[in-house]
């Protein structure tokens, strides 16, 4: 998840520039290769999508290549794509009964909604957070209010030449 400095993961128009960054150069951070990034691919599995982000996706020109993609909504969908399947139900269900058997990497794309739900029901053992140099004063957020506190552990982090940084976390023991 790519997140702007103030928390946001969406602008509310939707554009998408602010993820490019604007040039700022950390001389001491690293810049990945473009084998890196393959090879990074390469390791996801299966991703997991909410609805709003699977049209965001497709609008933006499908990101996610011939991996098997779930799409979770509450509606009907007729495939665009081979790789895609829509999951309508128990999310427990999703990650324990279909996914977790068949995949190991499974990367939960977003957005928001589905972040949310899938933190709160305890779905989530990695959280890689991005965040982006810049400040976009509004959009839509990524954590909500919620009514639990928890300490999840620093494993990663990452600095990028283009002030990108990434944080990686794994969650609490249980
Ligand atoms: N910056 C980043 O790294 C990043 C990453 C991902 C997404 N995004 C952005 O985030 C925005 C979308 O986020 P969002 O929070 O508005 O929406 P979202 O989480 O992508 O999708 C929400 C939809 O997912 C379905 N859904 C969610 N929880 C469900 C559940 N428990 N059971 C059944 N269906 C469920 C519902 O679909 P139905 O309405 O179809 O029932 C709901 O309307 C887009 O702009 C996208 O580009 C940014």
């Amino acid at each position: 998840m790519v997140s702007s400095l103030d928390g946001f993961i969406a602008k509310k128009d939707n554009s998408v520039s602010w993820l490019e960054g604007a040039g700022s150069v950390y001389e001491a951070g690293v810049s990945m290769s473009g084998e890196e990034a393959t090879t990074f691919v390469q390791a996801i599995d299966c991703y997991v999508l909410g609805s709003r982000t699977y049209e965001h996706a497709l609008e933006l020109g499908w990101p996610y290549g011939d991996t098997p993609t779930v799409v979770v909504t509450g509606r009907e969908w007729r495939s665009a794509r081979k790789s895609v399947e829509f999951y309508s139900g128990d999310l427990k269900n999703l990650v324990y009964g279909k996914l977790s058997p068949r995949y190991r990497n499974i990367w939960l794309v977003g957005g928001a909604m589905l972040c949310r739900r899938f933190l709160e029901l305890g779905l989530v053992d990695e959280i890689r957070l991005t965040i982006a140099p810049v400040l976009l004063g509004e959009g839509l957020r990524l954590f909500g209010d919620s009514p639990t506190e928890e300490q999840w552990n620093l494993k990663d982090v990452v600095a990028y030449k283009n002030g990108f940084v990434e944080l990686t976390y794994s969650a609490p023991a249980a």
